[in-house]
Protein backbone atom coordinates (compact mmCIF):
# COMPACT_ATOMS: atom_id res chain seq x y z
CA UNK A 1 0.00 0.00 0.00
CA UNK A 2 1.59 3.76 -0.77
CA UNK A 3 0.51 6.40 0.81
CA UNK A 4 0.05 9.53 -1.29
CA UNK A 5 1.77 12.64 -0.65
CA UNK A 6 -1.99 14.28 -0.63
CA UNK A 7 -3.47 11.86 2.24
CA UNK A 8 0.35 13.13 4.31
CA UNK A 9 -0.70 16.52 3.54
CA UNK A 10 -3.08 17.65 6.77
CA UNK A 11 -0.03 16.08 8.56
CA UNK A 12 2.61 17.73 7.26
CA UNK A 13 0.41 20.79 7.80
CA UNK A 14 -0.05 20.63 11.17
CA UNK A 15 3.80 19.55 11.93
CA UNK A 16 4.88 22.71 10.04
CA UNK A 17 2.34 24.88 11.91
CA UNK A 18 3.45 23.33 15.30
CA UNK A 19 6.98 24.08 14.48
CA UNK A 20 6.10 27.19 13.33
CA UNK A 21 4.06 28.17 16.67
CA UNK A 22 7.21 26.95 18.40
CA UNK A 23 9.50 29.54 16.87
CA UNK A 24 7.13 32.56 17.26
CA UNK A 25 8.54 34.12 20.13
CA UNK A 26 6.64 35.04 22.96
CA UNK A 27 5.57 38.58 22.44
CA UNK A 28 5.86 41.41 25.02
CA UNK A 29 3.39 44.17 23.96
CA UNK A 30 4.46 47.45 25.24
CA UNK A 31 0.54 48.51 25.74
CA UNK A 32 0.86 45.67 28.71
CA UNK A 33 3.60 47.70 30.12
CA UNK A 34 1.44 50.64 30.25
CA UNK A 35 2.66 52.37 27.30
CA UNK A 36 0.48 55.05 25.85
CA UNK A 37 -0.12 55.66 21.97
CA UNK A 38 -1.15 59.58 22.70
CA UNK A 39 1.92 61.29 21.78
CA UNK A 40 2.04 63.02 25.24
CA UNK A 41 2.55 60.63 27.76
CA UNK A 42 6.39 59.21 28.40
CA UNK A 43 6.38 55.72 27.77
CA UNK A 44 9.78 55.04 28.03
CA UNK A 45 9.47 53.30 31.20
CA UNK A 46 6.86 50.81 29.58
CA UNK A 47 9.09 50.01 26.60
CA UNK A 48 11.86 49.66 29.04
CA UNK A 49 9.68 46.77 31.47
CA UNK A 50 8.97 45.36 28.07
CA UNK A 51 12.45 45.11 26.62
CA UNK A 52 14.24 43.70 30.01
CA UNK A 53 11.22 40.57 29.60
CA UNK A 54 11.53 39.55 26.65
CA UNK A 55 15.27 39.95 26.93
CA UNK A 56 15.31 38.16 29.84
CA UNK A 57 13.92 35.04 28.51
CA UNK A 58 15.30 32.06 27.76
CA UNK A 59 14.81 31.55 23.99
CA UNK A 60 14.47 35.12 22.90
CA UNK A 61 11.29 37.61 22.81
CA UNK A 62 9.65 39.88 20.79
CA UNK A 63 8.97 43.81 21.94
CA UNK A 64 5.61 45.03 20.09
CA UNK A 65 5.34 48.32 19.96
CA UNK A 66 1.84 48.64 17.81
CA UNK A 67 0.20 51.68 15.85
CA UNK A 68 0.04 54.81 17.47
CA UNK A 69 2.76 57.50 18.75
CA UNK A 70 4.38 57.21 21.82
CA UNK A 71 6.78 59.88 23.13
CA UNK A 72 10.03 58.22 24.17
CA UNK A 73 12.69 59.60 26.09
CA UNK A 74 16.43 58.67 25.58
CA UNK A 75 16.90 55.38 26.33
CA UNK A 76 19.39 52.20 25.85
CA UNK A 77 18.00 48.94 25.64
CA UNK A 78 20.64 46.66 27.15
CA UNK A 79 21.66 43.03 26.80
CA UNK A 80 23.05 40.12 26.72
CA UNK A 81 19.84 38.90 26.16
CA UNK A 82 18.92 35.00 27.07
CA UNK A 83 17.78 34.92 23.08
CA UNK A 84 16.91 36.32 19.77
CA UNK A 85 15.21 39.69 20.17
CA UNK A 86 12.91 41.00 17.88
CA UNK A 87 11.90 44.47 18.07
CA UNK A 88 8.79 45.25 15.91
CA UNK A 89 7.53 48.91 15.70
CA UNK A 90 4.56 49.38 13.94
CA UNK A 91 4.04 52.82 15.45
CA UNK A 92 5.96 55.82 15.37
CA UNK A 93 8.31 56.87 18.44
CA UNK A 94 8.60 60.87 19.17
CA UNK A 95 11.55 61.95 20.86
CA UNK A 96 10.91 65.23 22.90
CA UNK A 97 11.18 68.74 20.70
CA UNK A 98 13.16 70.42 23.73
CA UNK A 99 16.82 69.97 23.57
CA UNK A 100 17.23 70.44 27.00
CA UNK A 101 15.89 67.12 27.57
CA UNK A 102 18.43 65.43 26.08
CA UNK A 103 21.80 64.99 28.53
CA UNK A 104 23.45 61.90 26.02
CA UNK A 105 24.66 61.03 23.26
CA UNK A 106 21.71 59.00 21.43
CA UNK A 107 17.74 58.86 21.35
CA UNK A 108 17.38 54.97 21.05
CA UNK A 109 20.25 52.40 22.19
CA UNK A 110 20.91 49.02 21.46
CA UNK A 111 23.67 47.51 23.05
CA UNK A 112 25.82 44.77 23.98
CA UNK A 113 22.57 42.56 21.75
CA UNK A 114 22.97 39.46 19.68
CA UNK A 115 20.43 38.39 17.02
CA UNK A 116 18.55 41.35 16.74
CA UNK A 117 15.90 41.93 14.50
CA UNK A 118 14.34 45.44 14.51
CA UNK A 119 11.68 46.17 12.32
CA UNK A 120 7.88 46.63 11.74
CA UNK A 121 7.29 49.35 8.76
CA UNK A 122 7.39 52.23 11.98
CA UNK A 123 8.50 55.79 12.34
CA UNK A 124 11.25 57.60 14.38
CA UNK A 125 10.31 60.64 14.71
CA UNK A 126 13.65 62.97 15.40
CA UNK A 127 12.09 66.18 15.70
CA UNK A 128 15.31 68.14 14.90
CA UNK A 129 13.94 71.19 14.17
CA UNK A 130 14.64 73.31 17.19
CA UNK A 131 17.65 71.26 17.96
CA UNK A 132 19.59 72.24 14.90
CA UNK A 133 18.95 75.80 15.90
CA UNK A 134 19.90 75.98 18.91
CA UNK A 135 23.36 74.08 18.61
CA UNK A 136 26.70 75.12 17.66
CA UNK A 137 28.24 72.73 16.88
CA UNK A 138 28.87 73.53 13.25
CA UNK A 139 31.07 76.21 14.43
CA UNK A 140 32.32 75.10 18.19
CA UNK A 141 34.12 71.70 18.35
CA UNK A 142 33.54 71.44 21.89
CA UNK A 143 29.82 71.80 22.00
CA UNK A 144 27.52 68.96 23.30
CA UNK A 145 26.57 67.01 20.53
CA UNK A 146 22.78 66.29 20.01
CA UNK A 147 22.07 62.89 20.18
CA UNK A 148 22.08 60.42 17.03
CA UNK A 149 18.59 58.91 16.60
CA UNK A 150 19.01 55.23 17.06
CA UNK A 151 22.84 54.09 18.30
CA UNK A 152 23.86 50.53 17.76
CA UNK A 153 27.07 49.74 20.13
CA UNK A 154 28.34 46.11 19.58
CA UNK A 155 25.35 44.84 18.12
CA UNK A 156 25.87 41.85 16.08
CA UNK A 157 24.59 38.95 13.75
CA UNK A 158 21.82 41.16 13.54
CA UNK A 159 19.15 43.46 11.25
CA UNK A 160 17.65 46.42 11.01
CA UNK A 161 15.02 46.85 8.07
CA UNK A 162 11.47 48.53 7.04
CA UNK A 163 12.22 51.49 10.11
CA UNK A 164 11.90 55.06 8.85
CA UNK A 165 13.56 57.80 10.66
CA UNK A 166 12.72 61.45 10.02
CA UNK A 167 14.51 65.06 11.20
CA UNK A 168 17.01 62.74 13.58
CA UNK A 169 18.66 65.98 16.06
CA UNK A 170 22.21 64.40 14.73
CA UNK A 171 23.07 61.05 13.29
CA UNK A 172 19.93 58.99 12.21
CA UNK A 173 21.61 55.73 12.64
CA UNK A 174 25.23 55.36 14.58
CA UNK A 175 27.10 51.84 14.34
CA UNK A 176 29.63 51.43 16.87
CA UNK A 177 31.40 48.19 17.03
CA UNK A 178 29.17 46.16 15.26
CA UNK A 179 29.13 42.53 13.32
CA UNK A 180 27.28 41.04 11.00
CA UNK A 181 24.74 43.38 10.76
CA UNK A 182 22.34 44.22 7.91
CA UNK A 183 20.32 47.36 7.31
CA UNK A 184 17.67 47.09 4.42
CA UNK A 185 14.66 49.04 3.35
CA UNK A 186 15.45 51.96 5.87
CA UNK A 187 14.16 55.21 5.06
CA UNK A 188 15.94 58.52 6.19
CA UNK A 189 14.89 61.91 5.61
CA UNK A 190 15.88 65.40 7.20
CA UNK A 191 16.19 68.87 5.20
CA UNK A 192 19.05 69.51 2.87
CA UNK A 193 20.01 72.47 5.67
CA UNK A 194 20.15 70.25 8.72
CA UNK A 195 23.43 70.30 10.35
CA UNK A 196 25.08 66.96 10.83
CA UNK A 197 22.25 64.51 9.90
CA UNK A 198 24.31 61.85 8.50
CA UNK A 199 22.26 58.67 7.17
CA UNK A 200 24.05 55.69 8.60
CA UNK A 201 27.31 56.64 10.49
CA UNK A 202 29.34 53.57 10.84
CA UNK A 203 32.79 53.16 12.99
CA UNK A 204 34.92 49.95 13.99
CA UNK A 205 32.23 47.36 12.67
CA UNK A 206 32.89 44.57 10.43
CA UNK A 207 30.58 43.12 7.84
CA UNK A 208 28.28 45.44 7.46
CA UNK A 209 25.53 44.98 5.19
CA UNK A 210 23.33 48.02 3.77
CA UNK A 211 20.70 47.79 1.36
CA UNK A 212 17.77 48.60 -0.95
CA UNK A 213 16.80 52.04 1.16
CA UNK A 214 16.62 55.64 0.88
CA UNK A 215 18.83 58.79 2.42
CA UNK A 216 17.96 62.29 2.03
CA UNK A 217 19.74 64.84 4.68
CA UNK A 218 21.55 67.47 5.22
CA UNK A 219 25.05 65.34 5.73
CA UNK A 220 26.72 62.58 4.44
CA UNK A 221 24.55 60.00 2.86
CA UNK A 222 26.46 57.00 4.51
CA UNK A 223 29.81 58.10 6.50
CA UNK A 224 32.44 55.09 7.20
CA UNK A 225 34.93 55.91 9.17
CA UNK A 226 37.80 53.86 11.45
CA UNK A 227 37.97 50.29 12.11
CA UNK A 228 35.85 49.74 9.44
CA UNK A 229 36.15 46.88 7.48
CA UNK A 230 34.25 44.57 5.17
CA UNK A 231 31.11 47.48 4.39
CA UNK A 232 28.53 46.76 1.02
CA UNK A 233 26.29 49.21 0.06
CA UNK A 234 24.13 48.22 -2.56
CA UNK A 235 21.10 49.60 -4.12
CA UNK A 236 20.69 53.27 -1.87
CA UNK A 237 19.81 55.89 -3.05
CA UNK A 238 20.96 59.32 -1.37
CA UNK A 239 20.17 63.03 -1.97
CA UNK A 240 20.26 65.56 -1.11
CA UNK A 241 22.97 65.51 1.43
CA UNK A 242 26.32 65.36 1.16
CA UNK A 243 27.25 61.70 -0.58
CA UNK A 244 29.23 58.86 -0.08
CA UNK A 245 31.93 59.24 2.57
CA UNK A 246 34.66 57.19 3.76
CA UNK A 247 36.54 59.30 6.61
CA UNK A 248 37.53 61.85 7.49
CA UNK A 249 40.51 59.49 8.72
CA UNK A 250 43.79 61.06 10.79
CA UNK A 251 42.42 63.26 12.66
CA UNK A 252 42.93 61.61 16.26
CA UNK A 253 46.21 60.43 17.66
CA UNK A 254 45.57 57.02 17.12
CA UNK A 255 46.12 54.92 13.14
CA UNK A 256 43.49 54.81 11.44
CA UNK A 257 41.96 52.26 9.00
CA UNK A 258 39.06 51.51 7.04
CA UNK A 259 39.53 48.15 4.22
CA UNK A 260 37.04 46.26 1.93
CA UNK A 261 34.44 48.85 1.34
CA UNK A 262 32.33 48.38 -1.86
CA UNK A 263 29.23 50.34 -2.81
CA UNK A 264 27.78 49.33 -5.63
CA UNK A 265 24.48 49.61 -7.73
CA UNK A 266 23.67 53.00 -6.19
CA UNK A 267 22.65 56.66 -7.23
CA UNK A 268 23.01 60.10 -6.15
CA UNK A 269 20.82 63.15 -6.80
CA UNK A 270 21.95 66.54 -6.53
CA UNK A 271 24.57 65.87 -3.96
CA UNK A 272 27.29 67.98 -2.44
CA UNK A 273 29.75 65.23 -3.01
CA UNK A 274 29.54 61.55 -4.34
CA UNK A 275 32.20 59.34 -3.83
CA UNK A 276 34.04 60.77 -1.58
CA UNK A 277 37.64 60.00 0.89
CA UNK A 278 38.76 62.78 3.08
CA UNK A 279 41.94 62.44 5.42
CA UNK A 280 42.80 65.27 7.81
CA UNK A 281 46.26 67.04 7.54
CA UNK A 282 48.77 66.90 9.54
CA UNK A 283 47.48 62.93 10.90
CA UNK A 284 48.88 60.32 12.18
CA UNK A 285 50.10 57.04 9.38
CA UNK A 286 46.83 55.49 8.83
CA UNK A 287 45.45 53.45 5.87
CA UNK A 288 42.40 53.14 3.79
CA UNK A 289 42.70 50.47 1.26
CA UNK A 290 40.63 48.01 -0.92
CA UNK A 291 37.62 50.04 -1.92
CA UNK A 292 35.50 49.44 -4.80
CA UNK A 293 32.56 51.97 -6.19
CA UNK A 294 30.78 50.34 -8.77
CA UNK A 295 27.82 51.03 -11.23
CA UNK A 296 27.46 54.53 -9.75
CA UNK A 297 24.69 57.30 -11.48
CA UNK A 298 24.79 60.61 -10.55
CA UNK A 299 22.50 63.20 -11.23
CA UNK A 300 23.32 67.24 -10.76
CA UNK A 301 26.29 66.21 -8.49
CA UNK A 302 28.94 68.48 -6.75
CA UNK A 303 32.19 66.61 -6.72
CA UNK A 304 31.43 63.92 -7.96
CA UNK A 305 34.35 61.82 -7.44
CA UNK A 306 36.61 63.43 -4.70
CA UNK A 307 39.82 62.03 -3.33
CA UNK A 308 40.63 64.92 -0.26
CA UNK A 309 43.71 64.32 1.73
CA UNK A 310 43.41 68.50 2.63
CA UNK A 311 39.81 68.10 4.10
CA UNK A 312 39.41 70.78 6.94
CA UNK A 313 35.94 71.68 6.92
CA UNK A 314 36.84 74.31 9.67
CA UNK A 315 39.35 77.54 8.84
CA UNK A 316 42.18 78.08 9.58
CA UNK A 317 43.52 75.13 7.53
CA UNK A 318 47.33 74.58 7.51
CA UNK A 319 48.13 74.07 3.67
CA UNK A 320 51.15 73.01 3.87
CA UNK A 321 51.17 70.29 6.17
CA UNK A 322 50.70 66.50 4.66
CA UNK A 323 48.35 63.67 5.43
CA UNK A 324 49.92 60.65 6.37
CA UNK A 325 46.52 58.36 5.90
CA UNK A 326 47.93 55.98 2.80
CA UNK A 327 45.44 55.28 -0.13
CA UNK A 328 45.32 52.47 -1.73
CA UNK A 329 43.86 50.07 -4.38
CA UNK A 330 40.34 52.03 -4.81
CA UNK A 331 38.34 51.48 -8.25
CA UNK A 332 35.87 53.92 -9.40
CA UNK A 333 33.85 51.64 -11.75
CA UNK A 334 31.19 52.70 -14.30
CA UNK A 335 30.17 55.81 -12.84
CA UNK A 336 28.05 57.90 -14.98
CA UNK A 337 25.74 60.62 -14.83
CA UNK A 338 25.99 63.96 -14.68
CA UNK A 339 28.64 66.97 -12.41
CA UNK A 340 27.13 70.35 -11.45
CA UNK A 341 31.11 71.25 -10.86
CA UNK A 342 33.45 71.62 -13.72
CA UNK A 343 36.34 69.77 -11.80
CA UNK A 344 34.21 66.24 -11.70
CA UNK A 345 37.43 64.22 -11.01
CA UNK A 346 39.49 65.46 -8.15
CA UNK A 347 42.12 63.32 -6.77
CA UNK A 348 44.04 65.03 -4.66
CA UNK A 349 46.58 62.83 -2.67
CA UNK A 350 49.83 63.58 -0.21
CA UNK A 351 52.95 64.52 -1.25
CA UNK A 352 54.12 62.51 1.93
CA UNK A 353 52.25 59.27 1.07
CA UNK A 354 50.93 59.59 -2.57
CA UNK A 355 48.06 57.29 -3.40
CA UNK A 356 48.53 54.04 -5.20
CA UNK A 357 46.36 52.08 -7.35
CA UNK A 358 43.64 54.27 -8.22
CA UNK A 359 41.85 53.00 -10.99
CA UNK A 360 39.05 54.54 -13.13
CA UNK A 361 37.05 52.62 -15.33
CA UNK A 362 34.71 53.40 -17.70
CA UNK A 363 34.05 57.38 -16.19
CA UNK A 364 31.01 59.13 -17.93
CA UNK A 365 30.27 62.35 -16.23
CA UNK A 366 28.91 65.07 -18.15
CA UNK A 367 28.72 69.17 -17.19
CA UNK A 368 26.58 71.48 -18.83
CA UNK A 369 27.00 74.87 -16.70
CA UNK A 370 28.79 78.03 -17.89
CA UNK A 371 32.28 77.12 -16.82
CA UNK A 372 33.47 75.38 -19.68
CA UNK A 373 34.61 71.92 -20.24
CA UNK A 374 34.52 69.37 -17.64
CA UNK A 375 37.83 68.53 -16.51
CA UNK A 376 39.87 65.85 -13.75
CA UNK A 377 42.16 66.96 -11.80
CA UNK A 378 45.32 64.73 -10.09
CA UNK A 379 47.92 65.22 -7.25
CA UNK A 380 50.79 63.00 -6.18
CA UNK A 381 48.75 59.96 -7.81
CA UNK A 382 49.73 56.89 -8.60
CA UNK A 383 46.90 54.68 -11.24
CA UNK A 384 45.59 53.88 -14.06
CA UNK A 385 42.24 54.35 -16.09
CA UNK A 386 40.40 52.08 -18.53
CA UNK A 387 37.59 52.91 -20.83
CA UNK A 388 35.73 55.24 -21.45
CA UNK A 389 36.91 58.80 -19.60
CA UNK A 390 34.91 61.67 -19.48
CA UNK A 391 36.32 63.60 -18.20
CA UNK A 392 39.99 62.68 -19.82
CA UNK A 393 41.80 60.95 -17.28
CA UNK A 394 44.58 62.48 -15.35
CA UNK A 395 46.39 59.57 -14.33
C1 LIG B 1 23.28 39.32 6.01
O1 LIG B 1 23.17 39.04 4.64
C2 LIG B 1 24.10 38.07 4.16
C3 LIG B 1 23.93 37.97 2.67
O2 LIG B 1 22.62 37.91 2.29
C4 LIG B 1 23.88 36.74 4.88
O3 LIG B 1 24.83 35.81 4.46
C5 LIG B 1 24.02 36.98 6.39
O4 LIG B 1 23.73 35.79 7.09
C6 LIG B 1 23.05 38.06 6.83
N1 LIG B 1 23.25 38.34 8.24
C7 LIG B 1 22.25 38.27 9.12
C8 LIG B 1 22.56 38.64 10.53
O5 LIG B 1 21.11 37.94 8.81
C1 LIG C 1 23.92 46.02 -10.48
O1 LIG C 1 23.47 46.56 -11.72
C2 LIG C 1 23.86 45.79 -12.86
C3 LIG C 1 23.36 46.51 -14.09
O2 LIG C 1 23.80 47.83 -14.10
C4 LIG C 1 23.26 44.41 -12.76
O3 LIG C 1 23.70 43.63 -13.84
C5 LIG C 1 23.68 43.76 -11.45
O4 LIG C 1 23.00 42.52 -11.31
C6 LIG C 1 23.31 44.65 -10.27
N1 LIG C 1 23.85 44.06 -9.05
C7 LIG C 1 23.19 44.13 -7.90
C8 LIG C 1 23.83 43.44 -6.76
O5 LIG C 1 22.14 44.72 -7.73
C1 LIG D 1 42.09 45.49 -4.17
O1 LIG D 1 40.85 45.46 -3.48
C2 LIG D 1 39.98 44.44 -3.94
C3 LIG D 1 38.64 44.63 -3.25
O2 LIG D 1 38.73 44.64 -1.87
C4 LIG D 1 40.60 43.09 -3.67
O3 LIG D 1 39.73 42.06 -4.12
C5 LIG D 1 41.94 43.00 -4.37
O4 LIG D 1 42.58 41.79 -4.04
C6 LIG D 1 42.83 44.16 -3.97
N1 LIG D 1 44.01 44.17 -4.81
C7 LIG D 1 45.23 44.32 -4.32
C8 LIG D 1 46.34 44.35 -5.32
O5 LIG D 1 45.46 44.42 -3.11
Amino acid sequence: MTVSFIHLLPLLLSVAAAAFRHHTPATFNVLSYGALPNRITDSTKAFLGAWYDACGREGGGRVLVPQGTYMIDSVVFAGPCKGPIDFIIKGSLEASSNPKKFFVDHWIGFRYVDRLRVGGGGFLLGHGGAAWHHNDCATNSRCRPLPVTMRLDFVTNSIISDIRSINSKNSHFNLFACHNLNMSNIRISAPEDSPNTDGIHIGSSTKIKIRDSMISTGDDCISILSGSHDIEVTRVHCGPGHGFSIGSLGGSHFKEFVTGIVIRNSTLHGTQNGLRIKTWAPSMPSLASDIIFDDIIMVDVSNPIFIDQQYCPRPPCNLKAQSKVRIKNVTFRKVRGTSSSKVAVKIQCSKHVPCQGINLVNINLAYRGPEGQVESSCFNVQGKSYGLQLPSGCL
